[in-house]
């Protein structure tokens, strides 16, 4: 009875604990370790004193490591030293006498790592400026001949859902045409049947009788709440759910009809709170051989200020499931365009939205104009209706409501999704780029007042507030039947390309040039050309000054960059790359020159350090091209004086912001090889800025500014070497020595805390028992068993055992890694 009454207890204790303590970040560090096939992640968490948490999603060699706060910035050091170490190892060459081989294995087998941390940077792109009070567009005259068709339409397929003659964007009774087309692909009989889209949102009302008969809970997760079923939670958790009810609506006598109402939709729940960086990368791969497409109507804040993409391992996990989901044709992603358009920002600062893997789409209001808030830029696809104009999207609501009133890009996002669902329906075949190629290909281009139009050399229109134009889901549809597979991505990707220059204020601009030969493009199977994407370096005291242009070798204009007034960042763009897909279909070869200016004449002036150019598109012999490597780390690891010196010129004076038409070469240089002049400077506004030019073919490296010798006070050895070779030495060394004196605290502690823990027992780190060498079998060759570090990490080896020997029943937690958190976190107050 007593022993009862313990247990009790101390089970009423754990509980209560476990509310006082929700999250294992109150008393954990996490990490995200890549790790070599060769090294078992237990070992790494014997090594570290860690507890192996699992794998990363769908993320292979991927896991999570949790371990005691206390111990956390330990571990974060040791990380930091392991890659400086990669660092300066792939660097090669007269360094490697530096680098003293560890004898755990640590070095080679940690590929990757980062510290995670818990964050809210994802917000929802719903409503923005849409009135109180709007006006029903039926008050209006409706045109007669269109509402009795609608009528007819809805009998023939027998929709009797109440909402259907409201929901104008799937079919407009009032502005004839403005809408998605989509009612002759129903009569068709494609209503999206096999298909799955995960909303990955703030949950989905699986409840919901609009919804529950095309819910796929196997796709389905709640990363918030670390549940089975994404159920939306808090008062405003009803994004998600309006998001669902625009794709998959099911056709009965609730509400409306989704775009694909025969397709399911699976709810992944990620913005109610705030999720790592690994919930992330898991939530994106969620499922993704039966969810087929993930609806992400949100992104980092919309408010003309901040520039932020997702980190390495997010960036991974999307190729990942560019790469492997969809049985290896590719998962779609589709992103609503963001919100800031009234703000000044632009989808091009958002690295979800400027991702090639991504379907970018803004919206369009029911009277075929921009609504204010939809972000333009060079990486948007194409655009759906959405709310403005006095009107919104009519969808399903939580609690067995409807609404009449969601809207943003938020809205526009899913209808795409909608529409893309119904063409997977009839070709589950075609890869991620195939759809890209379609949505391309039939988009209906917009003429609206104010917006400039460039017409491309494939004869398409591309205009940055409406991409290639509004979804037409019934030629998008028809155009898919028939539609041949492309053959698989190539890419050419230029060296570094060095300018180091300061950028002149005013309306001039520093253009730098680079020559792709068709040489380049053969050696790098690459065909024709599909995105761009531009990842520069550019140091500016005040950011929102800045703007970039992308010059093509056949005359588009892609601007990546505007002029943000509210972006006072004085970053500058660091490695940010940008994206565009105007230059679709040219084959690429020429002169392409990026231009970046510095719009304001003030004290706020910057430099160019340095940029580079990858053109994506498809190969050319399709038997021998590789898939890319997975986002790599080092992607932008270089050292400006590693950089090709690049052709640069001060831009002539042009007309001001608004882009040249296509036919508009009169004033740059575009065309011109660059072993001829570009235009002079014809009215240098500002002086200073060097107007010499370094016109050389690119290709050969000519210096134009003598690089110092050494940055370092003269009493410190410069070991001969170069200025950066210098800096790379003193700093591996202080890392070396934070790496010492960090691992120094990290065994002080782990001694101290043992000691207390077995007060009697301080003979423990110098007895080494060889028989429990078995958790380290695989590296058996390489345990250093003479120096004294690697008798430490034996020890800890020992600590961790308990953990190791309990793996079994971890297996079965291994694909619910949210349940399995939680049982690890009582299992470790249970101990406490
Ligand atoms: C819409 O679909 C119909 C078939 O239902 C097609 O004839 C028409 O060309 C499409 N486009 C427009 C803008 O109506
Ligand atoms: C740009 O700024 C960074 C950080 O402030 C600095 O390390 C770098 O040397 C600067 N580069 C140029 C080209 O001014």
């Amino acid at each position: 009875m007593r022993g009862f009454k313990t247990a009790a207890l101390s089970f009423l204790l754990s509980t209560s604990l476990a509310q006082l303590v929700p999250r294992t970040y109150d008393t954990h560090d996490f990490f995200a370790i890549h790790l070599d096939d060769s090294i078992p992640p237990e070992y790494i968490a014997s090594l570290l004193g860690a507890h192996h948490e699992g794998q990363i999603g769908n993320l292979e060699g991927h896991h999570k490591f949790s371990i005691d706060r206390e111990q956390g910035p330990a571990v974060e050091t040791l990380l930091e030293a392991l890659r400086v170490q990669r660092k300066l190892r792939r660097r090669g060459g007269d360094d490697d006498n530096l680098l003293q081989k560890r004898d755990d294995g640590l070095d080679d087998g940690v590929l990757w790592s980062q510290k995670l941390a818990l964050k809210q940077r994802l917000h929802k792109r719903g409503p923005v400026d849409f009135p109180e009070k709007h006006v029903r567009q039926e008050a209006a005259s409706p045109e007669g001949e269109a509402v009795s068709r609608q009528k007819r339409i809805a009998s023939d397929l027998a929709i009797k859902d109440p909402l259907f003659g409201s929901q104008w964007h799937l079919f407009n009774s009032i502005q004839v045409g403005n809408d998605l087309n989509v009612t002759g692909v129903w009569l068709e009989g494609i209503t999206g049947k096999g298909v799955v889209t995960a909303i990955v949102d703030d949950g989905l009302d699986l409840n919901s009788e609009d919804l529950k008969d095309n819910y796929f809970p196997e796709g389905s997760w709640d990363f918030n709440d670390n549940l089975p079923d994404p159920i939306p939670r808090l008062s405003d958790d009803q994004h998600g759910t309006r998001c669902a009810g625009e794709i998959a609506a099911v056709r009965n006598d609730v509400c409306g009809v989704g775009m694909a109402y025969d397709s399911k939709v699976a709810g992944i729940r990620i913005l109610s709170k705030p999720i790592d960086d690994a919930d992330e990368a898991t939530a994106i791969n969620y499922g993704f051989q039966q969810n087929h497409i993930y609806s992400c109507s949100w992104g980092p804040r919309d408010d003309g200020q901040t520039m932020d993409a997702p980190n390495a391992l997010v960036k991974r996990a999307m190729m990942n499931g560019i790469q492997n989901g969809r049985d290896g044709r590719g998962s779609i992603y589709v992103f609503a365009a963001g919100n800031g358009g009234a703000r000044d920002d632009n989808c091009n600062f958002d690295g979800y939205t400027n991702s090639i893997y991504s379907v970018t789409v803004g919206a369009i209001d029911r009277l075929g104009n921009h609504p204010p808030y939809s972000e333009a830029c060079s990486a948007q696809l194409v655009v759906t209706y959405s709310s403005g104009g006095n009107d919104a999207i009519y969808t399903t609501d939580i609690g067995q409501k409807c609404t009449e009133r969601h809207g943003g890009t938020s809205a526009a996002g899913p209808l795409a999704a909608g529409a893309i669902a119904l063409v997977l329906s009839i070709r589950p075949d075609l890869t991620w780029r195939d759809v890209q190629y379609l949505l391309l290909e039939t988009a209906v281009p917009v003429h609206a007042d104010g917006d400039e139009v460039q017409m491309t050399p494939i004869g398409k229109e591309f205009s940055h507030q409406f991409g290639y134009g509004v979804v037409d889901t019934y030629s998008l549809v028809q155009k898919a039947k028939t539609w041949e597979l492309v053959k698989p991505q190539a890419w050419y990707t230029s060296p570094w390309l060095r300018v180091q220059k300061e950028i002149p204020e005013g309306d001039q601009g520093l253009a730098s040039y680079f020559d792709i030969t068709s040489d380049m493009l053969k050696q790098a199977n690459f065909e024709s050309l599909e995105h761009i994407t531009v990842t520069m370096n550019v140091n500016h005291t005040r950011r929102g000054d800045l703007s970039v242009e992308l010059r093509g070798p056949q005359g588009i204009v892609s601007h990546l960059s505007i002029p943000r007034e509210s972006d006072e960042a004085d970053s500058g763009y660091e490695d940010w790359t940008f994206m565009s897909v105007a230059h679709w279909g040219e084959s690429g070869e020429g002169v392409w020159s990026v231009v970046v200016k510095d719009t304001k004449v003030n004290e706020r002036v910057g430099v160019f350090a340095d940029w580079r150019l990858t053109l994506w598109g498809s190969s050319i012999d399709a038997e021998s091209q590789l898939p890319h490597p997975l986002a790599d780390e080092h992607e932008d690891d270089h050292n400006i004086e590693d950089a090709q010196y690049a052709t640069v010129s001060i831009k002539p004076h042009t007309k001001t912001t608004p882009p040249a038409s296509a036919t508009d070469h009169a004033d740059r240089p575009v065309n011109e090889k660059p072993s001829e002049a570009p235009a002079k400077p014809t009215t240098p506004a500002v002086p200073p800025t060097p107007v010499e030019e370094e016109l050389t073919p690119t290709g050969s490296v000519v210096p134009t500014a003598v690089a110092s010798d050494g940055f370092l006070p003269s009493f410190l050895p410069t070991f001969g070497t170069k200025p950066h070779t210098q800096i790379w030495i003193y700093a591996s060394v202080s890392l070396i020595l934070i790496f010492c004196i960090g691992l120094g605290i990290y065994f002080q502690v782990q001694r101290r805390k043992r000691l207390r823990n077995n007060p009697h027992d301080d003979y423990e780190f110098e007895i080494i028992d060889e028989d429990d060498d078995d958790a380290e079998a695989p590296l058996a060759g390489r345990t250093g068993r003479k120096r004294r570090g690697g008798e430490l990490y034996n020890a800890f080896a020992e600590e961790s055992e308990e953990e190791l020997l309990s793996e079994d029943e971890e297996d079965m937690y291994r694909d619910q890694p949210s349940a399995f958190n939680e049982k690890m976190q009582h299992k470790n107050e249970a101990e406490s």
